[in-house]
């Protein structure tokens, strides 16, 4: 019943037919392997289809199932995620695919509300793996998909505010066939992909609902959505000290909970500090500075901060391993040899534009 409504109004069909005829050719549109969905939707947030892709076949190839997931060691998996940012979405993974493992013998459960009951499953993706890999009449409504429908209804609401965002996906229900659910919310992802685009001005000549969008009818495609402002990211100064001897790089293990918890950093002072404070800093640990010079200067931005940092080479004494031996702070440092950054300690994104100076 629901089904005809949304044929019968020029929603659901023309949409279909605009993708059968018009949808990229992605690997994961060749599977209804619900690992291999779930890790695309995962990788696909916040990070753009064509720089997946590459990372995509890689982690499957390295981890090609839930269980493997589930017993990859941490770095590992850090490792393979290098580069995506926003980690915290992999640990997530992981803690979902035990949950499989333990509670759902290793397959993934197939409704709305148990995916949703998993660590780093929200609304969104819930709904992309229900209809996508299950058939499950379930909407998928992200940012893109919200854009698109407020155009299309001629709706002003705020898109930012968490009561439109379920309004407009209860009203989606409706035109959700029950034979294509999980083709009907790619076919919307990817209208907003190429058509009804984020940026730029939509190209309503290739729309399928040209005929019946109310903002374009209106001239209102520049006026919705409305979504309003975020608030603005903090800026916070750091200087990031590079520290070698002839043979080891300094690391640092940040702290077990908040931003980037756990991973290892370049060891790292908050504001912008002097060559001489640096200096200071590093004999705190228990080293010898021979010499100091500035080194490149970087900004890196998260969700809710932008980090500009500075950045300082210590050259010190080979003395590190035995100054390791007797500080205590030591605990939440190591020291390696440079090589080893790429092979066992994943360093995030954040400190990228430092990597190519240690050697
Ligand atoms: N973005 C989020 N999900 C996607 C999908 N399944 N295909 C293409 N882009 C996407």
């Amino acid at each position: 019943m629901k089904t005809d409504q949304g044929a019968a109004d020029g929603i659901t069909q023309p949409l279909l037919l605009w993708y059968d005829n018009n949808k990229r050719s992605l690997p994961w549109r060749e599977t209804k392997d619900p690992y291999r969905i779930w890790v695309s939707e995962i990788m696909l947030q916040q990070t753009r289809v064509e720089a997946v892709r590459g990372y995509y076949q890689r982690f499957l190839e390295a981890l090609p199932d839930i269980g493997a997931l589930a017993r990859a060691e941490e770095p590992y998996l850090l490792k393979l995620w290098e580069g995506l940012g926003y980690y915290n979405r992999v640990r997530n993974m992981q803690k979902a695919a035990i949950r499989v493992m333990e509670e759902y013998e290793g397959r993934m459960p197939d409704c709305y509300e148990l995916l949703l009951s998993l660590p780093g499953i929200g609304e969104y993706t819930a709904g992309a793996i229900a209809s996508i890999a299950f058939d499950r009449v379930a909407p998928a409504v992200d940012g893109n998909v919200l854009r698109i429908l407020a155009r299309l209804w001629g709706d002003a609401s705020d898109i930012a505010d968490p009561g439109v965002k379920k309004a407009f996906a209860k009203r989606l229900l409706a035109y959700i066939p029950q034979d294509r659910p999980g083709d009907f919310n790619q076919a919307l992802i990817e209208l907003g992909a190429v058509v009804c685009v984020p940026n730029g001005k939509p190209k309503c000549g290739e729309c399928p609902w040209r005929e019946i969008c109310i903002a374009k009818k209106e001239e209102r495609t520049d006026l919705l959505p409305v979504k309003s402002k975020k608030k603005e990211r903090s800026i916070e100064k750091k200087t990031v000290l590079l520290i070698l001897d002839g043979s080891h790089v300094l690391l640092h293990k940040r702290p077990k909970s908040g931003l980037l918890a756990g991973m290892y950093e370049f060891p790292m002072a908050d504001g912008w500090i002097s060559a001489a404070r640096a200096k200071e800093m590093t004999a705190e640990l228990g080293l010898s500075p021979l010499r100091i010079r500035k080194s490149t200067e970087a900004v890196h931005i998260f969700t809710h901060k932008e980090w500009h940092m500075h950045s300082y080479l210590v050259t010190v004494a080979d003395t590190m391993p035995e100054a390791k031996a007797k500080k205590t702070p030591w605990q939440e440092y190591v020291l390696i040899p440079p090589g080893e950054l790429d092979k066992t300690y994943p360093l995030p994104s954040a400190f990228k534009a430092f990597r190519h100076i240690i050697g």
